[in-house]
């Protein structure tokens, strides 16, 4: 014991269910990492709650005492560079960061999206699936870039989609499957497993289909 400890920063915008996995995980000893912090740009939100309940740190800094979206930026990464973190976890946050953000933690910043990318991204990304049609949909951890969930994939799950879903039954699916994702690639990041070449994340892994989560199929 006694190994580095991974130094995260959790940005959030609501309810924090993907926030409340991390933090279970983590104090279940099943990856090595701490939340310094938690980052929310909506007052109400949930997910600070949950924060200040485990004893972490819970900031809420509101957009809209800033004049462009930029010093927004500047003050969340003064926040989280005051506590050293090391990588900064979107959880459910929903703003698009610019690239000055994006070049500061270049690299060093990853988020969940619900759904199997490059298809679907943006907002909905269930209502997506199920407007589209789709047979298979499920969740995503990648790198944040530039681009609009479209960084390098560090993970990703597929859940079935039936004919009768509607987006509130196909998000809770698939929600169930982020709650395990996004620890696992924080846990492979903390674990120093985790190498970015060019569009790719390369893990090195035990085994080959680590990064496969197939939900199992009834017939
Ligand atoms: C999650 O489903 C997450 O994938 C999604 O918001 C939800 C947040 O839930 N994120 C996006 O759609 C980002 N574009 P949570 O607050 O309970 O973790």
């Amino acid at each position: 014991m006694g190994g580095k400890v991974l130094k995260l920063g959790v940005l959030i915008s609501g309810r924090g269910s993907n926030l409340q996995s991390i933090i279970d995980h983590i104090e279940a000893g099943k990856i090595p990492a701490e939340i310094k912090v938690v980052v929310s740009d909506k007052k109400e939100a949930y997910g600070l709650e949950r924060a200040r309940r485990h004893s972490i740190e819970a900031l809420f800094i509101d957009p809209n005492s800033f004049s462009t979206r930029e010093e927004f930026e500047k003050a969340v990464g003064d926040e989280l560079e005051k506590r050293e973190v090391e990588l900064i976890c979107l959880a459910g946050f929903m703003r698009i960061l610019s690239p000055y953000f994006v070049n500061r933690f270049r690299n060093r910043i990853i988020n969940i999206h619900p759904a199997l990318l490059p298809s679907f991204p943006g907002l909905h990304g269930q209502k997506q699936a199920v407007d589209y049609g789709v047979k298979i949909s499920g969740c995503t951890v990648h790198f944040v870039n530039e681009d609009v969930d479209a960084g390098p994939i560090i993970i990703q799950a597929a859940v079935p989609v039936f004919d009768d879903d509607d987006e509130d039954s196909l998000a809770a699916r698939i929600l169930k499957y982020e709650h395990k994702i996004y620890p696992m690639a924080i846990k492979l990041i903390a674990e120093g497993r985790v190498k970015i070449e060019g569009r790719k994340v390369i893990v090195k892994a035990e085994k080959k289909e680590w990064a496969v989560v197939n939900p199992p199929l009834e017939i």
